[in-house]
């Protein structure tokens, strides 16, 4: 088989990616969850081992297999993500793609809530760490290059410079996500690049080259460090 990078440019480099939905459990039985394949994050998992990092791969649940040469770990909640995610660093890159749930439910009932005719339960909802920005906020252990994923249904661009701010990642990959677009659970994604210095409109095309182009470009910024 023909190697895509024969120099394999990420050797020696530890790449933490996170993917999927989270569930958070409102009862034995039940959870909240966000839309998510977790395609976009493999593809990227993949792309990095295949430039010859060492790939940690944090995963809501999906059922995709294991990218060749990454390592899986399954996680269900939000907060079993953050603490996979802290307990794989020291690394290089993180790229934060998981759809990570806002809110979890404050009481998780021990049992399988009943209906029993009565009214429909209320929830109390608590937020959720923000693995992104935790991650962002490191000090001594913060990845030397953090990007984060930012799907919206409206005000695209705008949205996403607020957020890249916000959370004190360094790139940002900003989708759409509104009515009319088809990228839950699609093939194809359309993604504009937020660095910093630049924003970067790449024209729609598959999951998988969206993960060749960003991971080149992620290869790039080091051998730049380097020169
Ligand atoms: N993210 C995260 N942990 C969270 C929420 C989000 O790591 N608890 C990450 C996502 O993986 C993604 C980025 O933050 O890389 C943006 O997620 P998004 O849901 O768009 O950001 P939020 O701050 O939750 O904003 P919103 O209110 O628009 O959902
Ligand atoms: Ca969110």
């Amino acid at each position: 088989e023909a190697r895509l990078f024969p120099q394999r440019p990420l050797k020696d480099f530890h790449a933490l990616v996170t993917a999927g939905p989270t569930h958070e459990a409102i009862d034995p039985v039940r959870y909240i969850a966000n839309h998510s394949s977790g395609r976009q994050g493999y593809a990227i998992a993949e792309v990095l081992a295949e430039l010859g990092a060492c790939v940690t791969l944090v995963s809501g649940p999906t059922d995709l297999p294991v990218p060749p040469g990454v390592e899986r770990v399954r996680v269900s909640s939000a907060q079993e993500m953050l603490a996979a995610c802290e307990a794989a660093l020291p690394v290089d890159i993180a790229v934060c793609v998981a759809a990570v749930g806002d809110w979890s439910v404050a009481q998780v009932a021990d049992e399988k809530l009943k209906k029993l005719g009565g009214a429909p339960p209320s929830l109390t909802l608590k937020e959720n760490p923000d693995i992104l920005a935790t991650l962002s906020k490191a000090g001594p252990l913060r990845p030397r290059l953090v990007i984060g994923f930012a799907a919206e249904t409206n005000n695209v661009l705008a949205h996403a410079l607020e957020k890249r701010q916000r959370k004190g990642c360094d790139w940002l990959v900003a989708n759409g996500v509104g009515a009319g677009t088809n990228v839950f659970g699609g093939q194809r994604n359309r993604v504009t690049l937020l660095t910093g210095q630049e924003e970067e409109s790449w024209p729609e095309m598959s999951k998988f080259d969206v993960a060749r182009r960003l991971a080149q470009r992620i290869s790039d910024y080091f051998s730049s460090l380097s020169i």
